[in-house]
């Protein structure tokens, strides 16, 4: 997909220079503006119950889940075919919902300056979702895709390519979740032929492509970063970052320095995490908590928000950013198993030109 390079306004109005975290810092709670309507939110949670089938029977697998995340123990947590398609029926659809609602919260910001009419294959809108496995960013992204219908006019969005890239193995979950976007609901032999008529794919297969990469992201060198991001309009990390960090902080560090050196000009980094996410750092031998949101700031922007500020031009700029909001479900939503509210910030930034 073409990219302009018009700057686009910030979003929302945030402190932007980089100073020492203030760890006693209120964090405000504002909602997120809900404009999707009820009927796709249900049509989203209808794709989890037809493709991952959750219900009564699962009690027990999520209580062993929930054990693992408890411990914070994710190797045994994503360790199994079972535990994947529970967490995914689980934790992901209310995301999925929250993650729809960011994407059109900020799509003006993604889209602006685009001189695009993507209409052909190879103009498609490439994003790539990292620790993206677990279905949420799947059905987000072809909702976003659907959502775009009632806007074909202005929209760029036209079809999309995903390439969702997790350690965890979670190809079943992603290739039920594609499936059951991109094909109609099966009907019983009974329905009406009006229902049949009306019984369409949430987006055409040849609308929205989606490959799977099971792949530690840490483990990545600069060519695999190339290869991987090339002519990449979206990057996202959702609920992942701060994983990463608490893995490892030097490899996250070097792992963001690669996106920043491979991304194009134009091209954005969604992060999307829970917020008063902190992480330790170790400096001259001395421990410190550090906010997730001030780490990210500080390698992606370093000390510098502006290009005329000093002698080494920043390489992002920060378009939006908020240290906490709520994405609440509506009610009337109809699910086989309980969902959850989600709390959670949010940072978005543009590649600038070197
Ligand atoms: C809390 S889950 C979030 C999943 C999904 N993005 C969402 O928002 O629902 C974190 C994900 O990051 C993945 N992950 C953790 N460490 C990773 C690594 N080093 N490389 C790739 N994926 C990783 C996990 O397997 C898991 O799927």
């Amino acid at each position: 997909m073409a990219r302009g390079n018009k700057k686009p306004a910030a979003t929302k109005a945030k402190p932007q220079k980089q100073s020492r975290p203030n760890t006693s810092k209120e964090i405000e709670n504002s909602d997120s503006t809900q404009s999707v309507p009820l009927a796709l939110q249900q049509k989203c949670l209808d794709i989890f119950q037809r493709a991952l089938k959750p219900g009564e029977d699962d009690t027990k697998v999520l209580q062993e889940v929930k054990g693992h995340l408890y411990n914070r123990d994710f190797a045994a947590a994503f360790g199994q075919d079972d535990y994947l398609r529970v967490y995914a029926s689980r934790w992901s659809p209310s995301r999925a919902l929250g993650y729809l609602q960011v994407l059109i919260d900020v799509q003006d910001v993604l889209f602006q300056g685009s001189q695009a009419s993507v209409d052909s294959e190879d103009q498609a809108y490439k994003t790539v979702c990292l620790g993206g496995g677990a279905g949420a960013e799947v059905v987000a992204l072809a909702a976003w895709i659907h959502r775009q219908d009632d806007d074909s006019d202005v929209s760029p969005l036209k079809s999309l390519q995903a390439d969702f890239v997790d350690i965890a193995a979670w190809q079943n979950v992603v290739s039920s979740l594609h499936e059951a976007v991109t094909t109609p609901q099966e009907l019983s032999k009974y329905a009406s032929a009006a229902a049949r008529e009306a019984n369409i794919a949430m987006v055409p297969g040849n609308a929205y492509s989606a490959k799977f990469d099971q792949i530690d992201v840490l483990a990545l060198d600069l060519s695999n970063w190339q290869e991987r991001l090339n002519q990449v309009d979206l990057v996202t990390l959702m609920f992942t970052l701060n994983e990463l960090y608490s893995t490892s902080m030097a490899k996250t560090q070097k792992m963001l320095a690669h996106i920043t050196d491979c991304l194009a000009p134009g091209a954005h980094l969604l992060v999307v995490d829970s917020p008063g996410s902190y992480s330790t750092v170790s400096i001259n031998g001395a421990e410190k908590r550090y906010p997730m949101h001030w780490l990210l700031d500080f390698t992606l922007i370093g000390s510098q928000q502006s290009r005329e500020d000093g002698d080494v031009p920043a390489k992002w700029e920060k378009l939006v950013s908020d240290e906490s909001k709520w994405f609440r479900l509506l009610q009337g939503l109809r699910y086989a198993i309980e969902l959850e509210n989600m709390r959670y910030q949010i940072h978005l930034y543009r590649r600038l030109p070197d």
